[in-house]
């Protein structure tokens, strides 16, 4: 048996006759660029998430960095961000012009460690960006409460986390701006690069718009960017936007039969959860102290896993300028090392999962069973 680590042909078959029709529809219009499609989505996702504007763009790092531009971030800013994430987070901090503060990772759950934002305010510091690391919220109450005594932006990256809660509130809907990508592989993923930010700030919306559109069609009252979501990846995220719901549940149900059926083997640690939250298993990443041994054993078994991410961001040659010592992140130091993706996606079956959780206990039963 193969087992991917994600199957996207899987879920189009599901859903094919739809996304045939709005393909073909986008054709027939000749719709590529803006049109009915992009808004339809750009209101149909500010409706899901109750926010007043979604800017779609070309991508989920664009979205960062149009929003941080349009929060006026200037040479010398310094933002807060976690240590772990995708180096999107962060390029986009140093491109908008700013400087990038990073903070340590709670053990148990992943995201930004809330208690020690505070410890890396300074007078330069501008805002703060957590990431909703695999569908999990970070601490909200904490980093809003952080943001509002000193003044401070708050971009929630929720690249991974569409439909995520925290205390039953939406992900999203909590700081001056959010940002999401939909590109193929996300929990909502269009058939190409795709991402919007959303605001309930009126002139911050229209900043960016204006910004990621060349500064104005007609009109250009700035120089901006070319950035936009394209009217065949709109209309695909129209057709699947109803499913995300179901599909998010699926994804749960996954993460359920992982954490039942891998309980206590091995040395593994299975993905904690935070009080308050609501996890949207974008990712599904355990731990163990042989994880490369485990790695290979599941290769071995045709069951595909990957590393989210090999290193910690401050330790890549990237960040090497900033001159940080494993000691300065140890908890994300240790995480690089031990952390493993297991495949989940809606349409994962029961017998492939189950194929999974024999290969691992196999594995650690250390009699090289793999099914
Ligand atoms: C945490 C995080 N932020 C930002 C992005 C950027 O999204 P995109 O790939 O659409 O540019 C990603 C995508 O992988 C991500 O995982």
């Amino acid at each position: 048996m193969k087992v991917p680590f994600v199957d996207l042909h899987a879920q189009y078959l599901t859903i094919k006759p739809e996304i045939d029709a709005a393909i073909a529809r986008v054709i027939a219009e000749s719709s590529y660029i803006r049109g009915p499609h992009v808004d339809a989505f750009e209101q149909a996702w500010a409706k899901t998430l109750g926010m007043k504007h979604c800017v779609s763009c070309a991508n989920g790092t664009d979205a960062l960095y149009i929003a941080m531009r349009g929060l006026g971030l200037k040479p010398g800013d310094e933002v807060i961000t976690t240590a772990h994430s995708w180096i999107s987070t962060t390029e986009t901090i140093t491109q908008a012009g700013g400087r990038v503060v990073f903070c340590d990772t709670d053990d148990e759950t992943f995201t930004i460690d809330a208690r020690q934002v505070e410890s890396k305010v300074t007078p330069r510091t501008v805002g703060i960006i957590p990431v909703h690391l695999y569908g999990q919220p970070c601490d909200m109450d904490a980093i809003m409460a952080i943001a509002r005594k000193h003044k401070l932006w708050v971009i929630e990256d929720c690249a991974q986390a569409h439909l995520s809660r925290y205390k039953g509130r939406l992900t999203g809907t909590f700081g001056h701006a959010a940002t999401f990508s939909f590109y193929p592989g996300k929990n909502l993923g269009a058939y190409g690069d795709a991402g919007c930010l959303v605001t309930n700030d009126d002139q911050l919306a229209d900043w960016c718009a204006t910004y990621a559109r060349h500064g104005g069609k007609g009109e250009h009252v700035m120089e901006g960017i070319n950035s936009r979501l394209d009217g065949l990846q709109a209309a695909i995220l129209n057709v699947k936007l109803p499913h995300l719901a179901a599909w998010t549940e699926a994804r749960r149900a996954v993460a359920a039969q992982y954490d039942q059926r891998l309980k206590g083997v091995g040395d593994l640690r299975l993905p904690g959860i935070g009080p308050d939250r609501d996890h949207v298993y974008h990712l599904y990443v355990i731990r163990t102290e042989r994880r490369d041994a485990l790695k290979k054993h599941l290769g071995d078994a045709g069951i595909a896993t990957v590393l989210n991410y090999p290193k910690a961001l401050p330790f890549y040659p990237a960040y090497a300028y900033l001159g940080h010592k494993p000691q300065d992140f140890p908890v994300a130091y240790a995480h690089q090392s031990r952390i493993l993706s297991l495949p989940i996606y809606p349409e994962l079956s029961d017998e492939m999962l189950g194929y999974v959780t024999e290969a691992i206990k196999g594995f650690f039963a250390g009699d090289g069973r793999t099914s």
